[in-house]
């Protein structure tokens, strides 16, 4: 089955297919897991909170900062599902989606000033960072 798939996949290799799969070995983790922590998901999701924490974006630009911090954080989802990232295929890969997912809505929220589902997204981002912290972070609060 797996040997049939494999010639499938050799059949179906275009040079645009090559590009794309060597496009995808060539990912590489750029520092370290708490790097992408600070750099990255927590400066993303501080914004986010603290933008609905004070009421929502008051003009343009700060829907367009809030709609920067969106891609950001939703990203960084993908950033922690990478290979050499991933710590396994199973409640990490879980844990990481939420991020995608409140990402998503996120700039979706900020791209149609929906300040409702902008503030109905504080406690899904907040479980996100939890829910992982909890199994591969053990004893810290995701916010300190
Ligand atoms: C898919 C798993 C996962 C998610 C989701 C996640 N984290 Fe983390 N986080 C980790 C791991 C693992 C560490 C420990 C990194 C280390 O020290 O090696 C960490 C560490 C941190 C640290 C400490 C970094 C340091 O300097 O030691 C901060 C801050 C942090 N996370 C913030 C957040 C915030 C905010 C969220 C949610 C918006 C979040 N994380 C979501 C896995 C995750």
């Amino acid at each position: 089955m797996r040997i049939l798939g494999w010639l499938f996949v050799g059949a179906m290799l275009t040079a645009t297919g090559a590009v794309v799969m060597q496009a995808q070995d060539a990912a590489q983790p750029v520092g370290t897991m708490a790097d992408v922590m600070t750099s990255m998901v927590y400066p993303a999701a501080n914004d986010l909170l603290l933008s609905i924490a004070r009421g929502g974006p008051k003009d343009e630009k700060e829907w367009i900062a809030l709609q920067r911090s969106a891609v950001l954080l939703g990203e960084s989802g993908n950033v922690l599902m990478m290979r050499g990232r991933a710590r396994d295929q199973g409640e990490w890969m879980t844990d990481a989606k939420m991020l995608v997912d409140a990402g998503a809505a996120a700039y979706r929220a900020a791209r149609a000033k929906d300040l409702n589902a902008l503030t109905a997204l504080d406690a899904p981002i907040n479980a996100s960072c939890v829910s992982c912290h909890k199994q591969y972070r053990p004893n810290v609060h995701p916010r300190s």
